[in-house]
């Protein structure tokens, strides 16, 4: 049982060179606490610090917007200016000066973005979104790659490419809301493209960095034979260092090992590693999928409310994380800044009903 119980406690390295202090990652989460102009504030770095400090070996920031006009929250801070230097550059050190990894989460908001009125981008025409020409998809590569520069510029040691959660790459990936017959749309080869060509496009301007995607084992209209064997294609060829999936919950994770239980350990990793997020929230469900052949485990909700997770988990070999809801004094002790606290309170079951009525 020991020698199981240390081995999210195994340093990790990456492909790029980069080595994780243990296999625990602090998942993307949005905060809607950044200034309105898409600059990275206070709030943001006492947030990802106090995570970083708690031991994390990877931490990811909340999704940044790669162009003004894709942004897809309030309180979003951006990758396309820069004039947004100097709080990535504080951002960075903030997480790096305790020892973590740290990367940018890039994302375009696709049909998901706020400015809907003709500005929004989706592969295929939506009530609110027009589909991307040649030219638009052009300017998206770019605007992956000029983020991904400027974070490194920034002092981050690399990106992750949001792929999920129905925002513009997973758009282009889901046949529902892909319908074009040009080479973006059709096959999972032609779906996949665009995402192809960004990872690409990154890779050429940011050699060194650490790359890395997040894709969702059910994402919408792709089907979960589809998404393995892009993840795996992805992994293997090195077109990433590190693939993030969503499972989203532990029923995903089972139904995934049920369909496909040699998957995780027979996978090729010469060239990235896999990570799993969703529903992990305590050591044994951690090392679970560690045991089930992950590399590395992503934690959101357990991670907002525990910022030391690493730290408890190393303290405490049985260690649960705390149920939902919590209170808004809990949440604030815990970083929780009242922006974020707002966005929480629409979250299903996650702050008290007392403190979502006052808040
Ligand atoms: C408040 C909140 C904000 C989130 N923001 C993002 C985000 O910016 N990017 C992203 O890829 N996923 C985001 N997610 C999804 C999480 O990264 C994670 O995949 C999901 O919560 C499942 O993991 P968990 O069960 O450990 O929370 C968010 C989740 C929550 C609860």
């Amino acid at each position: 049982m020991e020698g199981l119980m240390h081995s999210m406690f195994e340093p990790l390295r990456l492909a790029s060179g980069h080595v994780l202090r243990n296999r625990l990652m602090f998942a993307p989460l949005t905060t809607q606490q950044s200034l309105a102009d898409g600059r990275v504030s206070r709030e943001d770095r006492h947030w990802l610090a106090m995570r970083a400090q708690g031991g994390f070996g990877l931490v990811l920031t909340a999704a940044a917007a790669v162009t003004a006009d894709s942004r897809a929250f309030r309180g979003q801070y951006g990758t396309y200016s820069d004039a947004f230097l100097p709080g990535m550059t504080g951002l960075a050190h903030a997480v790096k000066r305790h020892g973590a990894i740290a990367l940018v989460q890039l994302q375009h908001g696709g049909g998901r973005s706020l400015r809907t009125a003709g500005g929004a981008l989706a592969p295929s025409p939506t009530p609110a979104a027009r589909a991307a020409n040649r030219g638009d998809l052009a300017e998206v590569i770019d605007a992956f790659a000029s983020g991904a520069e400027r974070s490194v510029r920034a002092g981050f040691h690399g990106v992750q490419v949001h792929a999920a959660y129905g925002f513009l790459l997973a758009q282009f990936l889901d046949p529902q809301a892909n319908r074009r017959t040009d080479a973006y749309g059709g096959s999972l080869d032609n779906r996949a493209r665009l995402l192809r060509e960004v990872l690409a496009a990154i890779r050429t301007r940011t050699p060194s960095a650490a790359l890395s995607v997040r894709l969702n084992f059910r994402d919408r209209g792709l089907r979960p034979d589809e998404m393995l064997a892009l993840a795996g294609e992805l992994l293997v060829d090195g077109a990433v260092d590190h693939l993030d999936l969503v499972v989203e919950h532990p029923a995903v994770f089972e139904e995934m090992e049920a369909a496909r239980p040699t998957w995780l350990r027979t996978l090729n990793r010469r060239r990235g590693v896999l990570g799993l997020t969703g529903g992990f929230s305590s050591a044994r469900s951690i090392e679970a999928a560690l045991e089930s052949g992950a590399d590395l485990v992503g934690i959101g909700t357990a991670a907002v409310l525990h910022p030391d997770l690493p730290k408890q988990l190393l303290a405490h070999p049985g260690f649960r994380s705390r149920t939902l809801p919590a209170t808004a004094d809990y949440l604030a002790e815990r970083g929780v800044s009242p922006p974020f606290l707002d966005y929480l309170a629409d979250w299903p079951g996650f702050v008290t009903e007392a403190d979502r009525a006052a808040a």
